[in-house]
């Protein structure tokens, strides 16, 4: 099945057609700026833009980067705070004129890593990361999913902050830290991970996992821990993939 994804970050909202059963992108992608501020009405009207490059009528699946109940998005740590109890999906089906469901943005990656890339057929417990603007997580259970996890804002009480303020790319990014440095602080969030959770498989993904071997070596865990097979396409393919009901 074909349809349209799409993937709402802090900085970059990003669109392609997807073949959902192979999991692959069949178009390339349109990136847009996410505007600034990310009121709802603009990045609406971004998302009317790659709606119409695409020349696209048919099912959308929109990944959003905060939690998301039944197409209402209920926060918003990295986008304006009016799409907090925003009915999301509806008003993109209205602008767009194409059925669409919303879905936070670790879910959707994590659902594509499971179906096609490094989660297929494994049973257990997988945990996805998704290291950008901020932290995403999601968790499978022998291949289930548990929705909206939040782990991103898991408070580590010796650095007295939210886990995405600490280990998030963007901090990195930020604070010019070494990979070294980065990797140290990777690894105290998902030593700590594993202490809750006990993984069988851990899964690196956001852009910065193309570079996963500038920092993986820094993290020790019993778990496995591997980058995503579908690098930073997977919140495209993911969202795509929500669109079609299996
Ligand atoms: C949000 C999550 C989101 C993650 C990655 C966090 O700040 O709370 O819902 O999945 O960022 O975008």
């Amino acid at each position: 099945m074909k349809a349209l994804g799409i993937d709402i970050g802090g900085s970059g909202i990003k669109g392609a057609l997807v073949d959902t059963d192979k999991g692959k992108l069949l178009t390339d992608r349109l990136r847009i700026p996410t505007p600034q501020p990310s009121k709802p009405k603009s990045v609406l009207s971004a998302i009317q833009t790659i709606v119409r490059h695409f020349d696209y009528v048919g099912p959308i699946g929109v990944g959003f980067p905060g939690i998301v109940v039944d197409g209402v998005t209920r926060t918003a740590a990295n986008v304006h705070n009016d799409w907090i109890d925003y009915p999301a999906a509806r008003n993109i089906a209205l602008a767009t004129n194409c059925e669409t469901v919303v879905r936070n943005d670790a879910d959707v990656a994590g659902y594509a890593e499971m179906f096609h890339g490094a989660g297929r057929g494994v049973p257990g417990v997988v945990m996805i990361f998704t290291l950008g603007t901020g932290i995403g997580s999601v968790m499978f259970v022998n291949g289930q999913i548990v929705p909206n996890l939040e782990l991103g804002h898991l408070y580590l009480r010796d650095q007295k902050k939210d886990a995405e303020y600490f280990a998030a790319d963007r901090v990195r990014e930020e604070n010019d830290l070494t990979w070294e440095e980065w990797g140290d602080r990777l690894n105290i969030y998902f030593q700590h991970i594993e202490f809750l959770f006990s993984p069988n498989l851990i899964i690196i993904g956001g852009g910065v996992s193309k570079k996963h071997q500038k920092f993986l070596k820094y993290i020790n865990l019993r778990a496995d821990i591997v980058p995503a097979q579908l690098r930073n396409e997977a919140g495209i393919i993911g969202a795509a993939m929500a669109a079609i009901p299996r």
